[in-house]
């Protein structure tokens, strides 16, 4: 088996961190979210990654994927020249997945469980041709849907208006009979049958396959974090910080930390209150400030300020200023 990582979108709802870097490589918890996936992904059996990238800033995937995981993992890249959809995202890679099985996994989004524990669930049965990651959502119309009958899904649809149950496809699947999805998904190009959004959607394949005998089941995921917007980042830093946090006392002068916290190599720290739930990335300084639930990007600067949920992006300077009062009694004032 074979994973397979979408990671050409733009990222728009993360922007102004996307206009420098691939979301994938969008820092939290002390490493990009590629880091995550790959780091989940280090603990089944799969030794081969096919990541697809887009055509701009791919480079800085590459380098990271090959520089943190390159023992690991046997990687090929593939480039997905223009941007219509997941779906057409996942064709550009067949000659790679060459008809094996594969394990696709969004590359913006984090499980509360492993990939080991979904690629487990899968092989328990053997009566399905593939697996999709779900999970019951308030609103539904936002994601792909599927509707179940007993243990067979028996219709997929992406983004709904009129939502056929509230089982949300979670962005991790398992597909055995690649020959049949890729043939549903040239069907689907060939023919300029675009779906929701005007985009070839991975999820109109899966319905396509099911209509030629190919059978797939759903699983339940745990917590999901959709690391392509601002405030699920923020969530999912907390989560994983909670799990997983690492300080070095030594960088920090007059300065009190509040775990967890994750600070990369050379973080100073001085005369501050930094965390719960800050991820501060290699080489930034902090001074004389308040820092809680917030990323901070490489070699930033951060002055004289409270900050709170928010994302710092590299060497970016942040520089607050001390208020000077002259205030008097029984007065209320709101900074
Ligand atoms: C994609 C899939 C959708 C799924 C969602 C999960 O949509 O097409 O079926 O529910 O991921 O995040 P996107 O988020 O790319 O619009």
């Amino acid at each position: 088996m074979k994973a397979v990582i979408p990671a050409a979108g733009q990222g728009t709802r993360l922007f102004p961190h996307t206009h420098t870097k691939p979301k994938a490589m969008v820092r939290l918890a002390g490493q990009p979210i590629l880091g995550h996936i790959l780091e989940s992904l280090a603990e089944t059996d799969i030794s081969e990654v096919i990541v697809i990238v887009g055509t701009s800033m791919q480079t800085q995937i590459l380098e990271y994927a090959l520089d943190a995981y390159g023992e690991v993992f046997e990687f090929t890249f593939v480039e997905q020249a223009s941007a219509e959809g997941l779906g057409h995202s996942i064709y550009q890679a067949r000659e790679a997945i060459d008809g094996e099985p594969i394990l696709i996994t969004l590359g913006d989004m984090l499980f509360e469980n492993g990939h080991a524990r979904f690629l487990e669930i899968h092989r328990q049965d053997d009566a399905h041709d593939g697996s999709i990651g779900v999970k019951r959502v308030v609103e539904p119309s936002h994601y792909g849907v599927v509707e179940v009958d007993g243990d067979d899904v028996v219709n997929l649809v992406e983004k709904p208006d009129d939502p056929p149950s509230d089982l949300a496809i979670s962005g991790v699947y398992v597909v055995e009979r690649t020959d049949a999805l890729m043939d549903a998904l040239g069907h689907l190009i060939e023919n300029d049958l675009r779906g929701a959004g005007g985009e070839f959607q991975l999820t109109d394949a899966l319905q396509r396959i099911i209509d030629d005998g190919v059978t797939l089941r759903t699983f339940e995921v745990d917590e999901w974090y959709d690391c392509g917007r601002p405030e699920t980042l923020l969530e999912a830093n907390r989560v994983l910080l909670s799990r997983d946090s690492q300080t070095s006392d030594e960088t920090c002068d007059n300065s009190v930390i509040i775990p967890p916290v994750d600070f990369g190599r050379g973080v100073t720290v001085t005369g501050s209150i930094v965390g719960p739930n800050v991820s501060i990335d290699d080489g930034t300084h902090v001074e004389t400030s308040i820092v809680t639930d917030s990323i901070i990007g490489e070699a930033a600067s951060i002055e004289q300020i409270n900050l709170t949920e928010s994302i710092v992006g590299d060497f970016a300077e942040v520089c607050g200023q001390p208020t000077n009062l002259n205030l008097g009694d029984n007065s209320s004032i709101n900074l």
